[in-house]
């Protein structure tokens, strides 16, 4: 860990505009550790010809500060598609840093912290999935993009939660394999007549949300507004009033303004949508994504500085996985 930059007055000026964007939610206090890397990484992505491209869960002073582009998965992998910057630096998890590097291979990718994971990639591999194949065979491979580039490689097409249950039934089949989220696959089931075949794996941070907490929370608050991520639990999903991507999820909040909400997902979101709109009541169970939560602004301008930690995807991979990835880009 390097020391902390000083707060001149010079950084005071130039990020007084950014923090009013977060002045709601990120205490004067705890500015002053912020400002110094808004004002290096907003300086230094510049002269690198660099876009950040954050996901719905970074932080505050990430999301609303140093980001170029925010969105869900589905418009992190839009966006990266087109972008003219010569590096993109992922402020999210692997995956999507992957995803970046597998439309974008001429491009440099940069993730702050290699670590940053995601529990529902590592619970299936291109191995898996070539036992299912011979299980069931010419049954279509429809893949999360929450997986490694090598298991896109093996998949017929990926979907986001955006997207699924419309990429699912793009494909005109009566079945397909669904990968690797049982949960997000249970919610495709419930919206389509197509049949899943399911696989297993669980985000642990949306496996950990119940239906009694939800009760519970509506009990406390009258009124309460319950959207929920799609990867909770089935009995979480029936509590609540609406089910949607990150994005969705956001929107419905902006569209509809109710008085108070509960969004059953990751909570730097709440905070996220918070700084904007003060009207709105926030119920916040915090269930935090700690891959999620290893990028932060230090790292941010480390990368931006180092031009590393790279993000590389074996070529022969790439293609195959770009593949899965653009046929799901198509779907629209
Ligand atoms: P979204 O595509 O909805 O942003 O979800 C990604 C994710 O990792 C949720 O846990
Ligand atoms: Fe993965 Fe869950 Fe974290 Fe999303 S919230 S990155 S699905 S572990």
């Amino acid at each position: 860990m390097t020391a902390a930059l000083p707060l001149t007055d010079d950084v005071r000026r130039v990020t007084a505009p950014y923090y009013e964007r977060v002045r709601q939610v990120i205490p004067e206090i705890e500015w002053g550790v912020h400002a110094p890397y808004v004002a290096a990484i907003n300086k230094l992505k510049k002269e690198r010809n660099a876009v950040i491209l954050a996901h719905n869960y970074m932080t505050p002073e990430i999301y609303h500060c140093v980001a170029d582009i925010v969105g869900d998965s589905l418009a992190l992998a839009r966006e990266a598609a087109k972008t003219d910057a010569d590096t993109i630096v992922l402020a999210g998890v692997h995956f999507m840093a992957e995803t970046a590097k597998i439309l974008c291979p001429e491009k440099t990718v940069l993730i702050p912290d290699l670590r940053a994971g995601c529990s529902l990639a590592d619970s299936i591999t291109g191995a898996d999935i070539r036992l299912l194949r011979e299980k069931y065979p010419g049954v279509p491979v429809v893949t999360y993009v929450n997986t490694s580039a090598e298991v896109k490689a093996e998949s017929d097409i990926c979907c986001t939660s955006s997207n699924a249950v419309k990429v699912v039934e793009s494909l005109g089949v009566d079945r397909v394999i669904f990968l690797p989220d049982e949960y997000l696959g249970r919610y495709v089931a419930s919206q389509t007549d197509v049949e899943i075949i399911l696989w297993q794996g669980h985000c642990e941070v949306h496996e950990r949300f119940t239906a009694q907490e939800i009760a519970d929370f509506r009990r406390d608050h009258y009124g309460l507004v319950v959207i929920a991520h799609p990867e909770c639990p089935p009995d979480v999903l029936a509590a609540s009033d609406f089910v949607g991507s990150t994005a969705q999820m956001i929107g419905y909040v902006e569209t509809k303004r109710p008085g108070r909400v509960l969004m059953v997902t990751e909570c730097s979101m709440s905070d996220n949508v918070a700084a904007e709109l003060p009207d709105v009541e926030f119920i916040r169970p915090c269930n935090l994504c700690p891959h999620m939560k290893r990028i932060t602004l230090e790292k941010i301008l480390q990368a931006l500085e180092t031009m590393q930690p790279q993000v590389t995807v074996d070529p022969a991979i790439a293609a195959r996985a770009r593949g899965a990835v653009e046929r799901m880009l198509q779907v629209g």
